[in-house]
């Protein structure tokens, strides 16, 4: 397939003891990404479901941005959280009039589709600061039954957010469940975690989840990457060990005898058991795969796993993880009927909470690095290298974006 790996843990694979995980302590060799503790900026982010943008505006945050989400019309508008007057959440305000959302406060009234300044109820006809004030707005697209929000780097124009979702889940059919929360952490670490390699073997090795769902057992990892994807490719290798003075540890599957072969079959995956595994070896290369801006995609056999990160500040962000099936008709009832009984709870959220309670105590670098972290180090040297780029492509750096502009 031409692809090289970025890196390996293969001990054997190299002939020599694998490259040790760098001796760096801090994130000093990502400057972006260490610089990116509130996100980073110049994406599409998923805030919320469609169905709870309504008429009755509510406030959300994206990399440390306040907003306001509100739907008129049919479509949905995202204006910043602050009124310029006094500096009142718009979101504590309401629609006094079509087209229009109005600070609780003094009644600024303001054009949604603009953002400026259309009437000040307590001022008259005569106000002279109405079309000279505006609100900051932001791009707005509905996508996966969510509502998404561009955080612009400087004043470019958003690309389309299709371009940044995963590629098969633009034009294929499927049924999707899913949950979102506001979990505790930076969004790094929810990034990181959910692409790390070790986490999966021993974090969750009580996870219930695990009953119905091989888990990794490998322990020769590459890194893959292709096309805006990092891809982590796992060599199954089992192994059980006496750990002196500690005791016996397998990281066999304990259920099966033999390690069964998967294949994953990325797009459509209903056929995926029957998918020739030379095939699959090059046209799927990965279990999971991770892409900028933190968007973690788990394939398994019959369904793929979503996790998307979203920045709320330094300490928070927001979890969405759906589970997709490619199919359509009855079998999408079958699916979620699947979901809502099983799914959901065993593992959006019982396996789930155990990844959000370690972001939540992840601590801030430093940090001393070990062989499966090549997952974690991959992924920091995807996000630099494709911010360096964003950043060269817009021209400028990225502009501290001011509370509210000119009209
Ligand atoms: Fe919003 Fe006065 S603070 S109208």
């Amino acid at each position: 397939t031409g692809e090289r790996p970025l890196a390996s843990t293969g001990r054997a694979r190299a002939g020599r003891a694998p490259a040790e995980a760098p001796g760096r302590q801090d994130w000093t060799s990502w400057p972006h990404y260490d610089g990116a503790a509130e996100g980073f900026r110049g994406y599409w982010y998923p805030a919320t479901w469609s169905s709870h943008v309504t008429d009755k505006p509510r406030p959300f945050t994206i990399c440390g941005e306040r907003i306001t989400l509100i739907r008129d019309a049919g479509t949905a508008y995202a204006l910043h959280d602050r009124c310029p007057h006094r500096g009142v959440p718009l979101s504590e305000g309401d629609q006094q009039f079509p087209g229009t959302v109005s600070c609780p406060y003094h009644g600024w009234t303001f054009d949604l589709p603009t953002g400026r300044l259309a009437a000040v109820i307590t001022d008259g006809p005569g106000c002279r600061l109405v079309g000279k004030v505006a609100v900051r707005t932001y791009a707005v697209e509905e996508r996966l039954g969510m509502v998404w929000v561009y955080i612009p780097l400087a004043d470019e124009e958003p690309h389309p957010v299709d371009s940044q979702l995963p590629e098969e889940l633009v034009d294929n059919p499927f049924v999707m469940g899913g949950r979102i929360e506001p979990r505790g952490g930076n969004w790094r670490f929810a990034c990181e975690n959910g692409f790390d390699e070790g986490h999966a073997k021993y974090l969750h090795r009580t996870a219930l989840w695990r009953l119905f769902k091989p888990m990794p057992t490998w322990n020769i990892t590459r890194i893959v990457p292709r096309d805006r994807w990092i891809y982590r490719v796992q060599d199954e290798v089992h192994w059980e060990a006496d750990f002196p003075g500690v005791g016996r540890w397998s990281n066999k599957r304990w259920w099966k005898k033999r390690p069964p072969r998967e294949t994953f079959n990325i797009g459509n995956t209903g056929k995926a058991d029957t998918v020739d595994p030379t095939i699959e070896a090059q046209e799927f290369p990965g279990f999971a795969s991770l892409s900028m801006p933190g968007v973690l995609r788990i394939a398994y056999p019959k369904f793929i796993h979503y996790e998307f990160y979203v920045p709320v500040d330094a300490d928070h962000h927001r979890y969405v993880g759906v589970m997709v099936n490619f199919t359509e008709g009855w079998e999408t009832l079958r699916f979620y009927a699947k979901y809502l009984g099983a799914i959901r709870w065993l593992f959006h959220g019982q396996f789930s909470a155990q990844d959000a309670w370690m972001v939540d105590v992840t601590d801030a670098p430093p940090e001393k690095l070990y062989r499966p972290d090549i997952s974690l180090t991959a992924w920091r040297n995807l996000s630099e290298e494709e911010y360096g780029g964003k950043l060269a492509a817009v021209g400028a750096k990225p502009q501290a974006p001011t509370d509210e502009k000119k009209a």
